[in-house]
């Protein structure tokens, strides 16, 4: 074996999980024929798949394969036939296990727009147009993890719905020095999102931040910013930003907000990363779209800029990474598209064609 083969452990999921995956499987495939990386990939279960095969939305022998893999990619988790079960067996609860256990307390999602797609967001092209966000989410902590929690009943006829919002001062350090050491190879600016007008937890986030800004981080640009004022912000005037530093919650919200500035959640990857060295998890931002699930609707792309994540990240190869990003451009640009991003003068093909067209790009 030479330095260059790896292990991915993939987690294709529910919904449109297995189709899309099916198409970042194809670029692993061209990867090997065509480079002198090798990719091995071994599927595992995760959310309702592993539900109806083992009873659990993440199985222990999965979580030890992932944990023994170089990287992980995953699809997506969820449906409505696995809607009315308790919480920790839903789904959603397998993700939530796999990232806690894994121990992936950054979770990086970039917002960038495509020139090739900047009518396909909502907001008007000048406001977007360029616009290459990062936020980088807490995504081990919070409200998500936070105890007690839990339904109450008070005896009365009512009941008490109670979680928790926690934070200590080792959790916010070690997901604001990730956010500051990437906004270094950017531009160099971390804005660091909370309530610390209402929530003693959001102060102490932003008196930590300060802290360790004052003590290794004092040639970047730090601002703070309550979470509602940034969610008005990133429409309002989006570009101002280039790293957002957030908890778990703020972090789901404003990722989504920032998603739909790109005009397309079908296109945005995302990585969540552990210690240096650790095992990370790469995977869409988009949900599993039971709607359209078997219909071949489902865009590719996402899961496939994860892959290019991925190699940059986990792999350290970030020369197939950028190739893989611009054979995605090169292919919008040609005007190939799935129904999510259809524009005029476009061509609509199918997941599979999205997925054969990137190849035939690689290719050149
Ligand atoms: C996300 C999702 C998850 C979350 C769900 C599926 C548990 O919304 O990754 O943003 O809330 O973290
Ligand atoms: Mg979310």
């Amino acid at each position: 074996m030479t330095s260059n083969t790896y292990t991915l452990q993939i987690l294709a999921g529910d919904g449109i999980g297995s189709e899309i995956m099916g198409e970042a499987k194809k670029i692993i495939g061209w990867i090997n024929s065509n480079s002198d990386i090798t990719i091995n990939t071994r599927d595992g279960l995760i959310g309702g798949a592993s539900i109806d095969t083992y009873g659990n939305p993440l199985d222990d022998t999965t979580l030890e394969q992932c944990r023994n893999a170089d990287a992980i990619l995953l699809g997506a988790v969820g449906g409505t036939k696995w809607g009315d079960i308790e919480y920790n067996l839903r789904p959603e609860a397998g993700l939530l296990k796999l990232r806690k256990e894994l121990e992936l307390f950054a979770n990086l999602r970039p917002a960038l727009v495509f020139d090739a797609l900047i009518d396909a967001s909502t907001l008007k092209p000048e406001i977007v147009r360029g616009l290459d966000i990062l936020i980088v989410r807490e995504l081990t902590g919070g409200v998500y993890f936070g105890e007690p929690r839990g339904i109450e009943d008070l005896g009365n006829g009512q009941r008490r719905g109670i979680n928790t919002q926690v934070y200590t001062t080792m959790e916010i350090e070690r997901v604001a020095r990730v956010a500051f050491d990437l906004a270094r190879k950017r531009g160099n600016k971390v804005t660091s999102c909370e309530k610390a007008n209402v929530m003693e937890s959001g102060l102490l986030w932003r008196e930590d931040v300060t802290a360790l800004h004052e003590k290794e981080f004092k040639d970047v640009e730090l601002e703070h910013m309550y979470a509602d004022n940034c969610a008005m912000q990133l429409l309002r005037n989006p570009s101002q930003f280039d790293v957002i530093v957030t908890d778990n919650l703020f972090g789901d919200i404003l990722s989504d907000a920032a998603a739909m500035l790109t005009g397309s959640l079908g296109m945005l990857p995302s990585a969540s990363l552990g210690q240096v060295g650790s095992v990370a998890l790469y995977e869409p931002v988009h949900g599993s779209a039971p709607d359209i699930a078997g219909l071949g609707k489902a865009n590719p792309l996402a899961t496939i800029l994860s892959l290019a994540m991925c190699l940059r990240y986990s792999l350290d190869q970030g020369v197939m990474a950028d190739k893989i990003e611009q054979a995605v451009k090169a292919v919008l640009n040609s005007g190939t598209r799935t129904a999510d991003i259809m524009a005029d003068n476009c061509r609509q093909v199918s997941t599979s064609d999205m997925g054969d067209a990137i190849i035939a790009e690689l290719d050149k």
